[in-house]
């Protein structure tokens, strides 16, 4: 048995630049050079999407090991301080609890972590979301593990036929279930195509049971029982021999389908691939934005990025994207572009219904 590498993707927004948009490239300075010859991590790799910092990590520590957690929530921490120094819109939003406390889950931050044996080569992808929420990803999950119009793999390679396990977070109710992909395909749509409460946790490959796929599930809304933003979810896929191979895995972002965020966190909007470089949503604070950043594994170091996104096979999605949200603006305050009542994250209806509420006639009594 070789040893296991762990990698942790551990996202947070403590400040935006300006705005919502961006991270001042001070704070990702910092956390770079925080974690420069750090010997808990075996490499790292600093990068943002929109406002959101997100710090890349391999270690051979395992997942929800107390001392990387504890090593991203100081980072974060200290970046809130040059945020709040340089008067950075929202600085710590994210950091919802005052003191570590053993596990960033919970706290704020988002998390995805995956623990395996490094293949002879292992490619992987880390994909990168703002102004969106964890369900974002099951779209494109679905189709990657799923799909065969999609990943042609699970029709013609042998390592893939039998297909994979999926398992699927309950975010309200706080379950989770199992399902076997191709045989619970109906099943498990009744639920994935819900993404404001079901949300694909973990993918598994069926004989080998190796993992596959995990992203970060956090809501935060629902954690702070207000609105602190949307969660700008991260997942990592495994790709090749036996997963989807790196252009499968990228298939699904050549249509940008509409997810949840946007504006105030409450608008559907479509979700458009882009390069690092065109990560900052500023229209309408959005479209929200997808990255997806390609590294091989070697020995636990993360040789990369390669900036997946940046290429223009995506430019007809992107010129798609651009033409759904013209369409989508100009419904202005109306459903479906504003999300349902029980969705938005802002909301002035409780203090409108008071104020009306001697104007409102009950017809029942009429
Ligand atoms: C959405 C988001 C932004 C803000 C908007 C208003 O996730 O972060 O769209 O919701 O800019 O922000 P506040 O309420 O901070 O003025
Ligand atoms: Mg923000
Ligand atoms: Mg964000």
């Amino acid at each position: 048995m070789g040893k296991k590498i762990t990698i942790s993707v551990i996202k947070a927004d403590v400040g935006g630049f300006v705005g919502h948009s961006s991270v001042h490239p001070a704070l990702l300075e910092k956390a770079r050079a925080l974690l420069e010859g750090n010997p808990l991590v075996i490499d790292s790799h600093v990068t943002h999407v929109g406002d959101d910092i997100n710090l890349i990590l391999t270690h051979e520590t395992g997942r929800n090991n107390g001392e990387i957690h504890q090593l991203a929530w100081d980072i974060f921490v200290a970046c809130t301080e040059i945020a709040k120094k340089l008067k950075l819109y929202g600085a710590g939003q994210d950091l919802l609890a005052d003191a570590f406390s053993g596990n960033i889950k919970g706290m704020g931050p988002g998390i995805a972590e995956m623990e395996f044996e490094e293949r002879a080569s292992e490619p992987i992808i880390v994909f990168m979301a703002d102004k969106t929420e964890p369900g974002a990803w099951n779209m494109p999950l679905y189709k990657m593990f799923a799909d065969p119009f999609n990943t042609i793999g699970l029709v013609i390679d042998p390592k893939m036929h039998s297909g994979f396990n999926f398992e699927v977070r309950d975010l309200i109710d706080n379950k989770k279930i199992m399902f076997s992909t191709p045989e619970d395909l109906y099943d498990m749509l009744v639920f994935i195509g819900a993404p404001g409460r079901y949300s694909i946790k973990r993918i598994f490959h069926k004989e080998t049971g190796e993992i596959a796929s995990v992203s970060s599930t956090q809501r935060l809304n629902l954690m702070a029982g207000r609105y602190v933003g949307k969660d700008d979810p991260v997942c990592i896929v495994r790709c090749q021999s036996g997963f989807p191979a790196l252009g499968e895995a990228l298939e699904p972002f050549a249509f940008p389908h509409l997810v949840a965020g946007w504006m105030r966190g409450s608008h559907h909007g479509p979700l458009m691939p882009v390069s690092v470089e065109d990560a900052h949503p500023t229209r309408f604070d959005g479209p929200p934005r997808v990255v997806a950043l390609g590294f091989q594994l070697c020995d636990g170091k993360l040789v990369g990025p390669q900036d997946l996104f940046a290429d223009p096979a995506f430019d007809n999605a992107r010129k798609l994207a651009n033409d759904i949200a013209d369409y989508l603006r100009r419904l202005g305050p109306f459903e479906p572009h504003r999300l349902p009542l029980d969705e938005m994250e802002y909301t002035t209806m409780p203090q409108v219904t008071k104020k009306l509420k001697d104007r409102f006639i009950d017809l029942r009594k009429s």
